[in-house]
């Protein structure tokens, strides 16, 4: 009888398949701790000291310097077919981009086109992306109609293709309606899934005009759906002050309901939009957009401390300033979307820890854990522990860059962040074990990456012990006073 042959996957056969991290500040949401991560094969084999460690194994001294999840961007748009035009990142480019900033995880949303099935589209998306991601993702699946064929479609997803999340809209001619939405987080709550909400009042797409309170009430409105069909809800790209409370007073209701804001809302404001520049005021457009009133970023990101939010994503949909140019004559016909995919971690670090609002672990929780966690792949991703995928960043925050379209890895020839000085660098960036920036040079492999199954039934939001209390204080069986206290308790774990 022969013995077969086992085939090593490509991404293995590397003699540096074996890593030793030592002396970094390893940081996690809850810890930092000052030890050695040994890397085996892909995955955190051990964390400690004075690991005894086979021969020929690769070592990084990273004296000085933190080590801490990779990053998880929860939200891009690459090779998107949007608004008459393909956004530029493709699923190699943004995802190399995502790698030379830190991130080694992304979830794209596969969008149906015109008359096209959700599960087509999913199965369209994995074609696209399957050979060309360098890190690791996975696929939200957005719904722009609703019928019997979509819900049957979304438990085949949940139950076969590792699929726990559906975006719905609130705006754009593809939106659904109140009754709509109603029943779409229903079926999400039965299926285990989380329904995604993109809320922003408006039949049309992006209007300089609109203000922020169309936001807050799509968000209120939204909220308020989830809690009547006792339904979880992730908010996504939450772009102004009076979102973000809108979401705080759900959240005081129910904290099952979670809040996306953007590194675009972060760290620019609307006065970008009165740029004289058609190309800079043009590429700055998205929708929600960035708020006139020029404290939001500041907002947002103590909203981000506070935990009224949760996540950071960069929404990545890049199109160039020639692709841009379609809505010269007119507002409306300008593709929405910014870059961000390589910027995220930066930015975030800058205006999060850098200027002392937030600290590394809680860098940590809103750029890679909370994501991990809600898209129910934790501790697999999201953490630095034995039996962790290696997704590793190695940080200098000594080190600062300056963020431009002339030096940044992404297909796009604009960068929002353009001129903003970065105190911390990603020095080495792990991939499944394999080091994809190393001493700061981009080496990302073309389908390096995998797609990754997202199971429903996150504890996040399905947690039985955090279910029983929200549905308590929804039936009036606990006072407030207790409500607060068990949910604040709940929230710490
Ligand atoms: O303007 C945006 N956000 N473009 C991408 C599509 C979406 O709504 O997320
Ligand atoms: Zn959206
Ligand atoms: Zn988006
Ligand atoms: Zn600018």
């Amino acid at each position: 009888m022969s013995t077969p042959v086992k085939k090593v996957p490509i991404h293995l056969q590397s003699s540096q398949n074996r890593l030793l991290i030592k002396n970094g500040k390893i940081v996690n949401e809850d810890n930092i701790i000052e030890d050695d991560v040994f890397v085996e094969d892909g995955i955190i084999k051990e964390i400690g000291r004075n690991l005894i460690i086979p021969g020929g194994t690769r070592v990084i001294d990273a004296r000085g310097k933190y080590v801490f999840p990779g990053g998880i961007d929860p939200h891009t748009h690459f090779e998107f077919e949007f608004m008459g035009t393909t956004s530029v990142d493709d699923f190699y480019q943004g995802t190399k981009a995502a790698i030379a900033g830190g991130t080694t995880m992304i979830i794209d949303f596969a969008f149906p086109k015109q008359g096209e099935s959700i599960l087509d589209a999913y199965y369209s998306y994995r074609e696209k992306a399957d050979s060309k991601v360098c890190c690791d993702y996975g696929l939200h699946v957005a719904l722009t109609s609703w019928s019997d064929q979509v819900k049957q479609d979304m438990s085949i997803l949940c139950s076969h293709h590792g699929v726990n999340s559906f975006k719905t809209f609130m705006a754009y001619t593809f939106m659904l309606n109140d009754s709509e939405l109603y029943s779409v987080f229903d079926h999400c709550k039965n299926i285990g899934a989380i329904p995604q909400v993109h809320a922003e009042n408006g039949p049309e797409g992006h209007e300089m005009s609109r203000p922020e309170e169309v936001e807050a009430e799509a968000v209120n409105r939204a909220c308020t759906i989830a809690h009547q069909v006792d339904s979880p809800l992730y908010v996504v790209h939450v772009m102004s002050k009076s979102a973000g409370l809108a979401i705080k007073q759900a959240r005081e209701r129910d904290v099952r309901m979670i809040g996306e804001t953007l590194v675009a809302g972060i760290a620019c404001d609307g006065s970008h939009y009165r740029n004289p520049c058609f190309s800079h005021l043009a590429a700055h457009i998205l929708s929600p957009p960035i708020r006139p009133d020029n404290t939001t970023p500041q907002y947002l990101m103590n909203f981000l401390a506070q935990n009224v939010l949760q996540v950071t994503g960069s929404d990545n949909c890049t199109f160039n300033k020639s692709q841009k140019e379609m809505g010269m004559k007119d507002f409306s016909k300008i593709p929405n979307g910014v870059n961000g995919v390589e910027d995220r971690m930066s930015v975030i670090w800058e205006k999060g820890v850098h200027s002392g609002i937030i600290d590394p672990m809680r860098f940590v929780a809103i750029t890679s854990t909370n994501a991990a966690k809600i898209f129910n792949i934790f501790p697999r991703k999201g953490c630095i522990a034995v039996g962790s995928d290696a997704d590793i960043v190695i940080w200098n925050p000594n080190k600062t860059r300056v963020i431009s379209a002339k030096t940044h890895h992404q297909a796009v020839d604009y960068n929002i962040f353009e001129g903003m000085e970065c105190h911390g660098v990603p020095e080495y960036v792990i991939v499944s074990g394999r080091v994809c920036v190393d001493e700061e040079q981009l080496r990302a492999v073309q389908g390096h990456g995998r797609f990754v199954e997202t199971p429903v039934y996150p504890a996040y939001v399905y947690d039985p012990e955090k279910l029983a209390h929200v549905r308590a204080a929804k039936n009036g069986t606990l006072n407030e006073v207790e409500l607060s206290n068990k949910l604040a308790k709940i929230e710490l774990e």
